[in-house]
């Protein structure tokens, strides 16, 4: 079926360049743009136009890094850091997903939530429970939100509610791929915790799962000091933490890879992450609420690494990309303050030059979506041949009176740094899902 959105579209055209339509036509067949009009071309037979006159038409946003079962306790507990909030907080709060009741009520809320946000495309980790984690899948599938899931694998350094033996780990997660692997919106993702709460054995075994099955990796790299020490302490053959991914196959050798956090990395690391194409992503709010620091990105974007943007929940307290958007600039001006003193005391001579609405705009548009390319697939924009996933937003709560002298690119730059959003519809893949 073909038909057609009428509003004012912007889409990236690149890390700098916003294309942006007036009063335009957006039209879709089946699960593809077809592209933008100024009216709609007659070779195509249109069977309904949405009429969203005046609101602004978006890529869909996707969060490249979440915590399903950590939805629980958003927005709580957010006095510690990383290691010390894992044992305390984290932990015990993911063991009670060995109660299927419990993980289906916590799963519902989750993916009810995720539903009804900004989120089109979303990367994810479970708990380590094959149980609870099906039930996630199935949850989401539901949705129409596309996506990956994976069963965390961790069989050391944790507490006794919350472990599994490598035999165990191995087992459910085999089982769990051969569950999903008809699904048609939520797909298997390897996820090993990170490098404290995996043996050498069961990175191992991940790593050849990963190839053997053709699936993407996810996992934490270089989030906080006391963590990065603690690898070097594990794994003392490793010649920096992306390294001690790299030695057991599973930092991109043959597959898609994204790393959350990245705020530490050095040149090895990041050596490692340019030739293995890895996936940045980039958790502002949580880096800030479990005192990790401050990711350099443009660092990273200066460096051609791919980066996207997430919320990583419940480290980040809010599910919102909107939001995330905004703490990606506003931490860039940060980071690039920061460097700046650095570089009075000669300590440094980089400049970080902050990030502009357009290029985090893009990164949580099309900079995650490339995640998600495969054969004749793309995503993360409105262009002809991409998937059809968007949004439509109200701005009309601002100002109305001045409202129609702004340029497209203003109205949504602000929405973007206003709170109350509105979000009209949302399609993923063609389909209208609110
Ligand atoms: N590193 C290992 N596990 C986690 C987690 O659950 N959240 C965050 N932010 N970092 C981690
Ligand atoms: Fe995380």
């Amino acid at each position: 079926m073909i038909y057609a959105l009428k509003g004012d579209i912007a889409y990236s055209k690149n890390l700098n360049e916003l294309s942006t339509y007036k009063n335009h036509y957006l039209i879709c067949d089946g699960k593809k743009s077809l592209g933008v009009f100024k009216s709609i071309p007659k070779k195509f037979k249109v069977s309904k136009i949405y009429n969203f006159s005046d609101k602004l038409i978006i890529p869909g946003l996707v969060d490249m890094h979440l915590h399903a079962p950590q939805y629980s306790f958003i927005g709580m507990r957010m006095d510690l850091e990383l290691i010390d909030w894992l044992n305390t907080n984290t932990f015990p709060e993911e063991a009670k997903y060995k109660n299927k009741k419990y993980a289906e009520s916590a799963y519902k809320i989750f993916a009810s939530d995720l539903k009804k946000s900004a989120t089109t495309r979303f990367v994810c980790f479970a708990t380590l429970h094959y149980d609870a984690t099906s039930i996630l899948f199935d949850l989401l599938e539901k949705t129409g939100l596309k996506g990956y899931v994976g069963k965390v694998n961790m069989d050391r350094n944790s507490t006794k509610e919350l472990s599994e033996t490598k035999e165990d780990s191995i087992k459910n997660t085999l089982k769990l791929i051969k569950k999903v692997s008809k699904n048609k919106n939520v797909k298997y993702i390897i996820t090993p915790r990170f490098i404290p709460s995996c043996s050498n054995e069961l990175l191992k075994e991940l790593g050849k799962i990963s190839k053997e099955y053709s699936l993407p990796i996810q996992s934490h790299l270089s989030e906080n000091r006391s963590e990065v020490l603690w690898v070097k302490d594990l794994l003392p053959e490793s010649k920096s933490y992306a390294d001690a991914y790299h030695m057991f196959e599973l930092f991109g050798e043959h597959t898609n890879t994204v790393m959350a956090h990245c705020v530490w990395c050095n040149e090895i690391d990041m050596k490692l992450m340019e030739n293995n194409k890895i996936w940045v992503a980039h958790s502002p709010s949580s880096n800030r609420n479990l005192s990790s620091g401050n990711a350099p990105i443009r660092e990273y974007l200066d460096r051609n690494i791919n980066v996207g943007l997430a919320t990583d929940v419940a480290g980040g307290s809010y599910l919102s990309m909107f939001r995330t958007i905004e703490d990606t600039i506003t931490t860039s001006k940060l980071k690039w303050l920061e460097k700046d003193i650095e570089k009075e005391k000669n300590t440094s001579t980089k400049e970080l030059k902050s990030l502009k609405f357009n290029e985090a705009f893009y990164l949580a548009t099309r900079g995650g979506g490339k995640f998600f390319d495969d054969g004749d697939t793309k995503v993360g924009s409105l262009a002809e041949g991409f998937d059809f996933d968007c949004l439509v937003l109200d701005d009309k709560n601002f100002d109305t009176t001045l409202y129609k002298e702004l340029t497209i690119e203003e109205r949504l730059e602000r929405f973007m740094y206003r709170p109350n959003e509105k979000l009209v519809a949302k399609f993923v893949a063609g389909k209208k899902i609110i």
